[in-house]
């Protein structure tokens, strides 16, 4: 990709200093992002999203910059601030400032404080579409249009507070539409749609085939065995260990750990689920019976407190606990923190060590996303397929904006489907085309046997 030296924007990162380690980086990823290289190119040409300001609230990885870059290209004007505080890779965030003059909030291991302070930074930003992984602008967003002061985080609270009320006005109705990325995001979505306080079409960009099938499983599966290994440089082979929900990302990293030869148990609260993952070899048991066999947990279910006290105090001494879902929620942090004799100590870089009972408990990455706190999210080829369909569900919210109603939306099938053959395409596989008389097969009901 070619970079342009543009105009510094407003931005809060680390330091400038990282961009040519960043652009290099960032250079790596968009290689193996040939979908959105195609994306880019005719964005290029047509600019979709001519004049338009995105705000974007995502991880700050190497994808997400080939991302911007790609948003910047159709016309759109580009705000990136951190959707996790642990999750930002401070030379992305250089190189996209520097190089690309996009405004970037983010700083790796920033505070709650400023995590809300960066979002404030986009939200004042006054976006016309907002792009969410995990539907923290969104939510910001419908808490000031509700005007539910007290469930705001105190920095958006305080600059909301100074604005009058046509000011809020516009900053709200100023959003067209919103894309959400992650699973969490679109459970709170499609709550707000249910409830009726959704103010503005959204593109659930997890719904896509392309998303979930592959981010989720295949992405989530690499990247969490990457973080727990950086982390901790752990045997995989011959532990046991217990995964916390079978959806796409529990399945995804239960087939790759099995892969590397352990022992897996699967924990679920939903039986069909628990059912498939019985008939795809796991044992699967409670919480309760899987904590004192455990050698390292993960959870991935979207739920809070799926790790609690009597787990905690239940495991074996050096149990590895982790945690792959959106949310910091998963493992219940106070009671662990409560339980433990002193305050936690890092033991290595991502991993602390809570004394429990004469035991120890080691936590990676504070509880949060253990895949990218501890190493670098899911690989680029991957996100190649999330990334696309952003930008194709920004293009549709776009172009479509006067026909949406107040929804959560799929990124239409044809698009899903056009995503999936670039992919394959790319990757020098074709398919097979149908005969007429095939068609005409499946098409009919009254066709022989
Ligand atoms: N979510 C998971 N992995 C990611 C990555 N590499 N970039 C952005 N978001 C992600």
């Amino acid at each position: 990709m070619n970079t342009t030296t543009s105009a510094r924007p407003a931005h809060d990162i680390h330091d400038i200093s990282l961009a040519d380690q960043g652009r290099l980086r960032t250079e790596w990823a968009g290689q193996r992002m040939p979908v959105l290289e195609r994306i880019r190119e005719r964005f290029e040409q047509e600019r979709p999203l001519e004049g338009k300001r995105v705000a974007a609230c995502l991880h700050v990885t190497t994808e997400t910059a080939n991302l911007m870059v790609t948003l910047k290209a159709a016309g759109a004007e580009v705000l990136l601030c951190a959707s996790n505080p642990l999750s930002t890779q401070d030379d992305v965030a250089a190189h996209l400032v520097r190089d690309h003059g996009i405004g970037v909030f983010a700083v790796r291991g920033e505070t709650d404080d400023v995590y809300y302070e960066h979002i404030r930074d986009a939200l004042a930003f006054r976006p016309d579409i907002s792009m969410d992984d995990g539907a923290d602008l969104v939510g910001s967003l419908h808490m000031i249009a509700l005007e539910r002061w007290d469930d705001l985080a105190g920095p958006v609270r305080d600059w909301v507070m100074e604005l009058d009320a046509d000011e809020r006005q516009t900053l709200v109705d100023g959003v067209v539409g919103s894309t959400e990325e992650t699973t969490t995001g679109v459970i709170r979505l499609k709550a707000m749609e249910k409830d009726d306080v959704l103010r503005f079409p959204v593109i659930a960009v997890n719904d896509s085939l392309t998303k979930h099938l592959f981010d989720n499983r295949y992405g989530t599966g690499q990247s969490t065995l990457d973080g727990i290994i950086r982390a901790t440089n752990v045997l995989i082979a011959g532990s046991t260990v217990v995964v916390a929900g079978y959806g796409w990302c529990g399945r995804g990293f239960a087939m790759r750990a099995r892969g590397m030869g352990a022992n897996v148990i699967v924990t679920e609260v939903d039986p069909l689920k628990a059912l498939e993952a019985v008939m795809d070899g796991y044992r699967v048991m409670t919480m309760e019976e899987a904590a004192p066999i455990g050698d390292i947990f993960c959870t991935l279910t979207g739920n809070l407190h799926v790790l609690r006290e009597e787990h905690f105090r239940a495991m074996k001494d050096g149990a590895i606990v982790c945690n792959s879902g959106h949310f910091n929620v998963e493992i219940d942090l106070e009671s662990l923190l409560r339980i433990s004799e002193g305050n936690p100590t890092e033991v290595r870089n991502s991993v602390e060590e809570y004394r429990i009972d004469g035991s120890g408990v080691y936590l990676i990455g504070q509880g949060r996303l253990v895949n990218l706190a501890a190493a670098e999210g899911h690989p680029a080829a991957v996100m190649d397929m999330s990334f696309a369909n952003q930008c194709l569900g920004a293009e549709f919210l776009v172009q479509n904006i006067s026909s949406l109603e107040r929804r959560v939306y799929t990124v239409p099938d044809a698009i899903d489907r056009e995503i999936a053959r670039l992919k394959l395409e790319s990757m020098g596989s074709n398919v097979d085309i149908l005969t007429e008389e095939q068609e005409r097969y499946l098409a009919s009901w009254d066709q022989g046997t």
